[in-house]
């Protein structure tokens, strides 16, 4: 395993992900199992944020406890289909910021251009979480981290559900510093840039807009 790559093999993430997977699964079903899925993977990737410990009273004695550090934790969603996530990692960080960075790829340099770019303020005193399902070139991840980087987050996280080495291996070389959190690294991509076995568009299959 390439350093600074973190493969969440719990089996439920494993057990949901093959479903995910399948070409049979409903727009419905991938919908729900996206966010099941997102809300299992957040346990893993928040585990090392810093926690400060706070005094508070029980209604039987005073004692203390332990709260995350700083401010809110930020998720970053790569527009669309890291939009898919989101929801599943509110339900277990309900109080996070959301930012959203939108990339399309032009088709004749084939480099990602930003259309919409959208952070929470303070970002360095934040923890921030980027999203996207798919890890395939890492080229969109690559141009979205350098962009949010520029604001000197506190931390940063890229997680995805399914990635292959020339995605991880592109974002390392650029980004060492940013761990990356996957459920599966898969053969490799495709001549259309697919990732195989992969699981299709996934924003086509979470949006339901396959043709
Ligand atoms: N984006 C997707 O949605 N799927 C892939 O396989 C590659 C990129």
């Amino acid at each position: 395993m390439a350093p600074g790559v973190e493969v969440i093999d719990h089996p439920l993430v494993q057990h949901k992900l093959t479903l995910l997977r399948k070409k049979s699964t409903s727009t419905l079903e991938f919908r729900r199992l996206l966010g099941e899925l997102s809300a299992l993977m957040t346990y893993e990737v928040t585990r090392d944020l810093p926690l400060r410990e706070v005094a508070i009273e029980t209604p039987v004695a005073a004692t203390r406890g332990v709260c995350i550090d700083g401010k809110k934790v930020v998720l970053v969603a790569i527009l669309r289909a890291g939009i898919g996530i989101l929801d599943g990692m509110l339900s277990v960080v309900p109080g996070a910021r959301v930012g959203h960075v939108g990339l399309y790829r032009d088709e004749a340099t084939l480099h990602p251009v930003e259309y919409y770019f959208r952070m929470p303020r303070d970002l360095e005193q934040r923890d921030v979480i980027v999203v996207d399902p798919m890890l395939a070139t890492g080229n969109s991840a690559i141009a979205a981290l350098d962009r949010i980087k520029a604001g000197m987050p506190r931390s940063l996280r890229f997680v995805c559900l399914v990635s292959c080495p020339e995605g991880i291996a592109n974002l390392r070389a650029h980004h060492p510093d940013v761990p990356i959190f996957t459920a599966a690294i898969d053969q490799g991509l495709n001549e259309h840039g697919y990732i195989v076995p992969g699981l299709g568009d996934a924003g086509d299959r979470y949006f339901g807009t396959r043709m």
